[in-house]
């Protein structure tokens, strides 16, 4: 309470200095460092952003009984459904992981950061640095992670080691190392969200022989043009097939599939021959644009029904 008050307090009197024009709540003014260092608590990792201060596991016993006990159980087993604390080593690889901050948090400092942030859960921020030292201490005790004569400091709760860290890594898939591109980009105002999911978008949002779709903000979209094609009796039969097993990645193009109704799609497919077409959603292959998994990951399909999703597919996509 104290400290919202503080902002607003600082907010208006940056407005009424006509500085700058500030909006409700002091939207549009320019933060104070005062503001800004309130807001910049969190502790990376190594340590960086611990304050001065310190307390003993032997402080952060009596700290804790009285004010995480009751929740979290004395000895941080947690009181009824409220979370455990402490124990759940060697439990993260079988069917009943308990991840506690012993067994499965990777850095000390997310204890400090995560206690002064956020707990006691009905008050939090209410804690002292000295006294969230002593709790953390005190919680990383009840894991068997320092002795009971530990005194955290900024020092030597930075070097506190975790025994689930070695399974934490960041995160090396290729595309996060991509460059941002943020050129030739196209007028967002321009976009328009054609596409629907058979089965998922949900059907009533289009209004009844309109040809159009209602948007949510009570507006009209074009809807897709109905595919005016004479079906054969394969490819009928094969439509409620496509609909169940195959229409998932087909419809969209997802996953790199050719998206039925796309003629540019499958124009060069379709010249391959329906064998070749048929043994492929059948069997399965490995494509230059993705993976077709056989007869679309439905095995209980019959070959007779996948050649007939492939003729509806075929059909619809001249
Ligand atoms: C009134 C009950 C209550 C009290 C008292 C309380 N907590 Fe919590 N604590 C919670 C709840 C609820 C959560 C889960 C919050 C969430 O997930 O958003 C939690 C989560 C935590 C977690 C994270 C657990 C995890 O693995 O995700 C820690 C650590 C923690 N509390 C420490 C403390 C400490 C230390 C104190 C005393 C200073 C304390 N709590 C007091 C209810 C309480
Ligand atoms: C998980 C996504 C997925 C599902 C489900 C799926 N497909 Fe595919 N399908 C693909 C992808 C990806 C390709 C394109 C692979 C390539 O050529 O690069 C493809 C290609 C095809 C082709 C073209 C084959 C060729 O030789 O060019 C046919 C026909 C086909 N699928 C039929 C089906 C049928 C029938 C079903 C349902 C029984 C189905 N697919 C379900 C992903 C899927």
């Amino acid at each position: 309470m104290f400290k919202s008050l503080n902002l607003g307090v600082a907010a208006i009197a940056l407005a009424m200095s006509g500085a700058v024009s500030a909006g409700p709540l002091g939207i549009g003014s320019t933060a104070t460092a005062e503001m800004i260092a309130g807001w910049d608590i969190d502790i990376r990792p190594d340590g960086t952003g611990l304050p001065e201060g310190q307390g003993s596991v032997a402080d952060g016993e009596g700290l804790y009984e009285a004010k995480c006990a009751s929740c979290h159980g004395l000895f941080g087993e947690g009181a009824g459904r409220w979370p455990v604390l402490a124990g759940g080593e060697g439990t993260l690889d079988t069917l009943h992981p308990e991840k506690t901050v012993g067994s499965y948090w990777p850095y000390a400092s997310t204890l400090w950061d995560y206690i002064h942030r956020a707990m006691p859960y009905p008050a939090p921020q209410s804690l002292t640095d000295d006294e969230v030292y002593a709790i953390s201490a005190y919680v990383l005790y009840l894991n068997d992670i320092v002795d009971e004569d530990f005194v955290a400091t900024k020092e030597s709760f930075a070097q506190v080691k975790m025994p689930n860290e070695p399974n934490f890594y960041i995160d090396n898939r290729p595309d996060v190392q991509n460059t941002r591109c943020m050129e030739d980009c196209a007028d967002p105002s321009e976009f328009t969200i054609v596409a629907t999911v058979n089965g998922v978008t949900p059907t009533g949002h289009f209004k009844e022989d309109s040809g159009v779709a209602a948007n949510h903000y009570g507006g009209d979209e074009p809807k897709a043009a109905a595919v005016e094609v004479a079906l054969s009796d394969a490819a009928t039969a094969g439509q409620a097939v496509y609909d169940k097993a195959c229409q998932a990645c087909h419809n969209m193009g997802i996953a790199g599939a050719p998206k039925v109704g796309d003629a540019g799609a499958w124009v060069d497919r379709i010249a391959t021959g329906m064998e070749s077409l048929h043994s492929n959603a059948i069997n399965g292959y490995q494509g230059p644009n993705g993976v077709m998994p056989a007869k679309g990951g439905n095995m209980s399909l019959s070959d007779d029904e996948v050649k007939n999703a492939v003729a509806y597919m075929v059909e619809s996509s001249r």
